[in-house]
């Protein structure tokens, strides 16, 4: 593919396979890669997940990632969501999809997941600290291509739309979003949370936060300045929660 971006200083990778683009990016951060560059892959072999899940990365995919080197790394938290806004905007840019965020960072349309994102930090060998955000959209790929237990979880943008996608359009576009938002983001850790509000769905539902085996249901009251989404319990207390895993309710 083509991989020059106009006006970008830092390298675009793209293979046809690899284990994983944020193993891969994070080989190529510790031995001092610069700051934005880019990996992606058209498939991987070893995609990893939220909480140490593998990611199925079947063809037909965009899986990229991008490394950071920002002078300060303690608003991390606020990547992951300032990522998955810059996803939305690829998305409805490219493939006219209007796509939105289940808290804290899948990409949902039609209640299916398009896409997960994983951020990770750690220590190149000089001792700088780095974060690499990794992103995984489902694009052209076919239902059969994922694992039956995924079905009617997991959604592409084919599959809900019936429409092919460019995937080098795609890569570009995403590349162009995360460049644009993560620049502002080094100056303002919440400059994505106006349009990270207004694209997250879960906010006035009753969701099960799931912790283990244990399953509690409450509502969604809202996103916090931090991200954080605060939730009610029906004995009226709240709780801020800054990770973990939800699942919306059917039926209300
Ligand atoms: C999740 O929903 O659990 C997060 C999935 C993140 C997947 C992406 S695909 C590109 C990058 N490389 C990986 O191995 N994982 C991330």
């Amino acid at each position: 593919m083509n991989t020059d971006i106009e006006g970008r200083a830092a390298p675009v990778y793209y293979y046809e396979k690899l284990d994983s683009t944020n193993t891969t990016l994070k080989s190529l951060a510790y031995e001092g890669a610069p700051d934005g560059t880019v990996i992606a892959a058209a498939r991987q072999t070893l995609g990893r997940g939220r909480a140490g899940k593998c990611f199925e990365s079947p063809p037909g995919g965009v899986y990229l990632s991008i490394l950071l080197r920002p002078e300060r790394l303690e608003n991390i938290s606020t990547l992951t969501p300032t990522a998955a806004v810059a996803v939305c905007s690829a998305l409805e840019r490219c493939c006219g999809l209007k796509a939105r965020i289940k808290w804290p960072n899948d990409i949902i349309y039609n209640e299916k997941k398009l896409c997960g994102i994983l951020c990770e930090s750690a220590v190149d060998k000089s001792g700088a600290r780095y974060a690499v955000i990794g992103i995984g959209i489902n694009v052209n790929s076919d239902s059969e291509s994922f694992s039956t237990e995924l079905h009617g979880i997991v959604g592409s943008v084919l599959t809900e739309t019936g429409r092919h996608t460019d995937i080098d359009a795609l890569i570009c576009a995403l590349t162009e979003e995360l460049d644009r938002l993560l620049s502002l983001w080094r100056h303002d850790a919440r400059c994505a949370l106006d349009a990270y509000r207004r694209l997250c769905t879960t906010c006035g539902k009753r969701v099960d936060i799931l912790r283990g085996e244990e399953r509690d249901t409450v509502y969604a009251e809202r996103i916090e300045d931090d991200f954080s989404l605060l939730v009610s319990y029906p004995d009226g207390r709240e709780e801020k929660l800054f990770f973990g895993e939800i699942s919306i309710r059917k039926s209300e």
